[in-house]
């Protein structure tokens, strides 16, 4: 009896809150219209993808990436495609002032914010295995460190709204076509995939993956993980977690 109420009975709960989570709401394009988004590394790849979705569903738009004349070129898109505004802001995710400073630009431009799509990467040359550790300082900053900041930044305009952020990581396109020999798979169409993460978004879905496999999902997921979080998070006393 003690084994179930302590194992069992949990994990009967998370299935069950996990079921009802994934499978409650419809996903439909009026969530997104007149919502205020910004998206990271959208002069090209999966951002640009997304940016495009975004407009369709007439969302408001803010870009961001180094390339002053892709951003450009998105914007307008944008703008015939149907977004409620479209915006871009160009500059380097390795100056984490530029970051935090993106962040309020938008929100002023866009008067607030409801979504944050963290999607921007910079490519990481394997030179760390010849003792070039300098570059994985450099890609923490850019690929991580810069998300943090992101965050922390959009974290008082989110609450307003009760807003989402969004992190994609991903092999699309580009990834595939850089390594290509080295990484043998089959490149994911970008609008498709894109469109999904949009969906996983609106809903508010934990995790989205992409593939025509299901052991993706299956593997993943985990749901070892999940219990094993679930297990552990009850032995947390959170109030004074935060309070300290
Ligand atoms: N490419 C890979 O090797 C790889 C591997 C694993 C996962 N992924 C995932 O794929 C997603 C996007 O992939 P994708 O195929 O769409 O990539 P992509 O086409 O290379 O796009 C990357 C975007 O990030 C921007 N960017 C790069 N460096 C930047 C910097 N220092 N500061 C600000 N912006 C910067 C790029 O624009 P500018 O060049 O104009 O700045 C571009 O818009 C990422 O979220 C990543 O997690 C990619
Ligand atoms: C970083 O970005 C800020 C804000 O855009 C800018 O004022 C500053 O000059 C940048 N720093 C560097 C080293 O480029
Ligand atoms: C790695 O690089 C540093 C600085 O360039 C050097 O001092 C060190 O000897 C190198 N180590 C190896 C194992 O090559
Ligand atoms: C904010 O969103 C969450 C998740 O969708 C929802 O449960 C909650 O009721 C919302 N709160 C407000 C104030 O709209």
């Amino acid at each position: 009896m003690a084994f179930m109420t302590k194992y069992l009975l949990p994990i009967l709960v998370v299935s069950l809150a996990y079921y009802y989570y994934s499978a409650n709401e419809e996903f439909r394009p009026e969530m997104l219209q007149g919502k205020k988004v910004i998206v990271t590394g959208a002069s090209k790849g999966i951002g640009r993808e997304m940016a495009y979705h975004l407009a369709k569903m007439g969302a408001h738009v803010a870009v961001t990436a180094r390339s002053e004349e892709g951003l450009q070129k998105v914007v307008s898109r944008c703008l015939e495609l149907g977004a409620a505004s479209a915006h871009y802001i160009a500059g380097t995710m390795e100056n984490l002032t530029f970051a935090e400073q993106f962040v309020t630009k938008a929100g002023e431009l866009m008067g607030g914010l409801d979504m944050l799509i963290l999607n921007h990467i910079t490519n990481t040359p394997l030179g760390f295995f010849h003792n070039n550790t300098h570059i994985v300082r450099k890609t923490m900053e850019v690929n991580f460190l810069s998300y943090v900041v992101l965050s922390v930044a959009a974290l008082p305009m989110l609450k307003q709204s009760n807003g989402s952020i969004v992190v994609i990581s991903s092999l699309a396109e580009t990834a595939m076509r850089a390594t290509s020999g080295v990484f043998i798979a089959e490149a994911a169409p970008k609008e498709d995939c894109a469109l999904e993460i949009i969906k996983g978004a609106a809903l508010r879905k934990e995790e989205v993956y992409y593939d025509k496999s299901i052991w993706t999902s299956l593997l993943l997921g985990n749901p070892g993980r999940r219990i094993m979080e679930f297990l552990a998070l009850r032995k947390y006393n959170f109030d004074k977690f935060i309070n300290n």
